[in-house]
C-alpha cells in the first residue's frame, strides 16, 4: 500500500516526539511492504515566526492533498504570559481542525498494566479501565461568536452554539464506536443549566431509540468528572462537546498514570489527524526527555484509522507495551528507575519493530 502522509511537528517537544513517530512509522512500512512518502509543514508558533500565519495556506493545502496528518503540538510561553498577543499559535490548531472539518476527536483511555502503579487512583479503581472519550471538535465556545471584549476592556464574552446537525454527526459517530465495543454510550452534558447541552440532550434521546442493542445514559459533566476518578470502569464510550471534552480528556489521562501517554484521532470530512493529547511541553523542548510515546500510539491510530491496517497499528501497541515492561521509559514514568531518553526509547520501540517475527 502507498501511504503519503503530512507531517506537522509544531512546536515545543513537538519536533523530537515526530522523529520518534516517523522512525517507528518507517519500521512499520518496511515490516509490511508499504511505501511511504512524507512530507513535513510548519504549524504554531514557529509558523508565526516565519510567516506571521500560524497554520499558513501551504500547510493546509499539504493536510489536504495528504492520506493522513501526524501533528505533534503546538504552543509557547511568549503567547501564553502575553493575553494581549493577537496572533496565537493555538489558532493555528483551531483553524486547521475547522478547515479540515475534524468533527470528531476520538480519545482512547487505557490503562498499561506495568503502570498500573503510577495512576494516583487506586490499583483496583484503574486496572482494567478502558473507555474511549468522542469529544466533538469544531463548534461549541471554541467557535461560537460573538467573542471578545467591551470597549473599555473590562467585560469579555463567549458564545456556546451547537446546531441539531453538529449534535447528530457526533453523536452517530459515538453510537458506531459503541456498536464495536461494550455498547454502552454515555452522554456528558450539562442540561439543567445550558441551552446548549439541553439541545444535545433532546437529540440524543431521539437518536438513542435507532441504536436498540447499545444503551445510552446521561451525565450531567460534574457528576461525569466525579465518575471518572471514582468509577473509571464503568465508561465504555463517552461523548461530549468540545469544552467539557477538553477538560474532561486531561482529567481522564491521570488514570493512565502520565500525559504523556495518550493518543488521540480527529476524523470529520478531509484529512484525519493523529496527536497527542498532551501540549508542547516548553520546558522539556530540545532536551530530548519527553515522553514519546502518545505520540507513537498516534501512529497505531494512523494505521488504524486512515489505512484500515489493524496488524500494524497493533503490532505498534505491542512494541509500546513491551518498553514499558521492559522499562525502558522516560521520566515522566520512571518511577525511581532507570530513566530513558526520547530517542532511546524510540529506538527500542523501532528495533523491537525490525525484529518482530510478522
Ligand atoms: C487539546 C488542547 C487544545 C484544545 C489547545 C492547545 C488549544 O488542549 O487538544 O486538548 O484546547 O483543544
Ligand atoms: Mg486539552
Amino acid at each position: 500500500m502507498k501511504l503519503n502522509i503530512a507531517l506537522l511537528p509544531g512546536d515545543g517537544i513537538g519536533p523530537e516526539i515526530m522523529t520518534q513517530a516517523l522512525n517507528v512509522t518507517k519500521a512499520v512500512c518496511g515490516k509490511f511492504g508499504h511505501e511511504l512518502t512524507y512530507k513535513e509543514a510548519i504549524v504554531g508558533a514557529r509558523a508565526i515566526d516565519e510567516t506571521g500565519d500560524p497554520y499558513p495556506t501551504e500547510t493546509h493545502e499539504l493536510c489536504m492533498q495528504s492520506d493522513a496528518v501526524l501533528f505533534g503540538a503546538i504552543g509557547d510561553p511568549k503567547y501564553d504570559n502575553d493575553p494581549s498577543a493577537k496572533v496565537r499559535p493555538e489558532q493555528g490548531l483551531l483553524r486547521m481542525r475547522k478547515q479540515l472539518g475534524l468533527y470528531g476527536n476520538i480519545r482512547p483511555v487505557m490503562t498499561f498494566p506495568s503502570l498500573v502503579h503510577k495512576s494516583p487512583l487506586r490499583a483496583e479503581l484503574v486496572e482494567g479501565a478502558d473507555f474511549v472519550c468522542i469529544r466533538e471538535l469544531t463548534g461549541g465556545m471554541y467557535f461560537g461568536r460573538p467573542q471578545g471584549r467591551s470597549e473599555d476592556g473590562n467585560t469579555a464574552y463567549d458564545t456556546c452554539v451547537y446546531t441539531r446537525e453538529e449534535i447528530e454527526r457526533i453523536l452517530h459517530l459515538a453510537y458506531r464506536f459503541a456498536g464495536q465495543r461494550r455498547k454502552k454510550l454515555t452522554v456528558v452534558d450539562k442540561a439543567n443549566v445550558i441551552a446548549t447541552s439541553r439541545l444535545w440532550r433532546q437529540v440524543a434521546q431521539e437518536i438513542a431509540p435507532t441504536y436498540p442493542d447499545i444503551e445510552t445514559d446521561y451525565l450531567f459533566v460534574d457528576n461525569a468528572a466525579m465518575r471518572i476518578i471514582q468509577w473509571p470502569k464503568s465508561f465504555d464510550v463517552m461523548v461530549t462537546e468540545n469544552l467539557f471534552g477538553d477538560i474532561l480528556t486531561d482529567e481522564a489521562s491521570v488514570i493512565t498514570g502520565s500525559l504523556g501517554l495518550l493518543p488521540s484521532a480527529s476524523i470529520g470530512l478531509h484529512t484525519s489527524v493523529f496527536e497527542p493529547i498532551h501540549g508542547s511541553y516548553p520546558q522539556a523542548a530540545g532536551k530530548n526527555i519527553a515522553n514519546p510515546l502518545a505520540m507513537i500510539l498516534s501512529v497505531a491510530l494512523m494505521f488504524e484509522y486512515s489505512f484500515n491496517k489493524m496488524e500494524e497499528g497493533a503490532l505498534i501497541r505491542e512494541a509500546v507495551n513491551a518498553s514499558l515492561e521492559a522499562g525502558v521509559v522516560t521520566e515522566d514514568i520512571a518511577n525511581g528507575g532507570k530513566v530513558y531518553k526520547t530517542s532511546e526509547v524510540g529506538e527500542w520501540i523501532e528495533q523491537y519493530i525490525n525484529d518482530s517475527m510478522i
